[in-house]
């Protein structure tokens, strides 16, 4: 099977596995988990801020920011088709009983000018805006990427209204590779900032959620009312060292490989693909007589695995455990697929 249904299929290396074997560890709800304590430092400084903290996925991350920073009752600006929106199983109002605000966008980027337009004005009637939260790189469009120049307007936004910003980064690594862009100068822009190491860095489990040292204490009792306190999680922390280390520069290898897909179906008639700018390609159906449960279903059969991503849309992500000869067979069922 070729497994392009997420970057989150990816098993641990043997080398991963060593250093998840070697790892010193101890009961971390107590404090004594040094590998824990590793992680989160190193992620900390990676982000430049003040603090992190290791979290079992990054839903459970992001929800802990909303509960810091966004009071009951008021309203959360995201882009419309953000994981918060569609993603989280409505989790933001189940959890932190804020109503997400959606505004929508042609390509998933927002932009300063939309999110000025999105924040309340005060009113005794209407909800308030408690907080602006952006997602980097954005999942459901394709892996875009948030320019960091967007991202410094919309501070500026955030700073004239007071308004507190948090970054969904679950693929922030792609977008700093991408770019060159180091992912302290994206946080810089945030409040919280929200790292997954189970995407493409490839790691069994865990994201972290970063901020000043006052919001991760706070974040810790919130994880703790989540049930997310964890013991010898060094297990998982050594994993995520591991990754941080040996796993972030090669994600350039990912993003190559989903060009190389867009560039293998650019010529195939029957879908259109958006060059990725990440690891993620969005293969649109164009052709009559196929949706996207269909040929998925073909694609199956054939031995590539794919998501369906809204009626006509074919989700492929690109990650560790494929390679060159996988996207070009992969490409050929496509073709033979749309073709046929
Ligand atoms: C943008 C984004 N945010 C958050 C998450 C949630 O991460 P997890 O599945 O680890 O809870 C994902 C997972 O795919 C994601 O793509």
């Amino acid at each position: 099977m070729i497994d392009l249904r997420s970057d989150t299929v990816t098993r641990p290396t043997p080398a991963m596995r060593e250093a998840i074997a070697r790892a010193e560890v101890g009961d971390d709800s107590l404090g004594d988990d040094p590998t824990v304590r590793r992680l989160e430092e190193r992620v900390a400084e990676l982000l430049g801020k003040e603090a992190a903290l290791f979290f079992p996925s990054g839903v459970m991350a992001n929800e802990t920011a909303l509960l810091v920073l966004a009071p009951p009752g008021t309203e959360v600006i995201v882009e419309t088709t953000s994981h918060f929106v569609d993603w989280e199983d409505g989790a933001p109002s189940h959890w932190a009983g804020v109503q997400l605000r959606g505004v929508a966008t042609p390509d998933g980027l927002l932009t300063a000018e939309l999110v000025e337009a999105a924040i309340r004005a005060p009113s005794r009637f209407q909800p308030q805006t408690s907080l602006i939260s952006v997602e980097n790189t954005h999942n459901a469009a394709g892996g875009r990427i948030l320019p960091l120049e967007t991202m410094q307007a919309i501070r500026r936004v955030a700073d004239r209204h007071g308004l507190p910003v948090h970054l969904d980064g679950a693929r922030l690594w792609n977008a700093s590779v991408a770019t060159g862009v180091p992912e302290a100068e994206f946080a810089a822009t945030a409040d919280t900032v929200m790292v997954t190491l189970s995407k493409g860095l490839g790691c069994p489990v865990g994201s972290l959620l970063a901020g000043t040292r006052e919001t991760m204490d706070r974040a810790w009792r919130i994880r703790r009312r989540l049930g997310g306190n964890m013991r010898q999680a060094g297990i998982l922390a050594a994993a995520g060292l591991y990754a941080i280390e040996h796993h972030r520069a090669r994600l350039a290898d990912d993003h190559a490989r989903a060009r190389r897909l867009a560039e293998r179906l650019a010529d195939t008639a029957g879908v259109r693909v958006v060059p990725p700018e990440t690891n993620i390609v969005m293969i649109e159906i164009v052709r009559d007589g196929l949706d996207a449960p269909a040929l998925v279903a073909a694609l199956a059969e054939r031995g590539v695995r794919t998501t369906v991503f809204a009626p006509r849309r074919v989700r492929a992500i690109t990650h560790m455990d494929v390679d060159d000869d996988d996207i070009d067979a992969a490409a050929r069922a496509i073709a033979e697929v749309v073709g046929g």
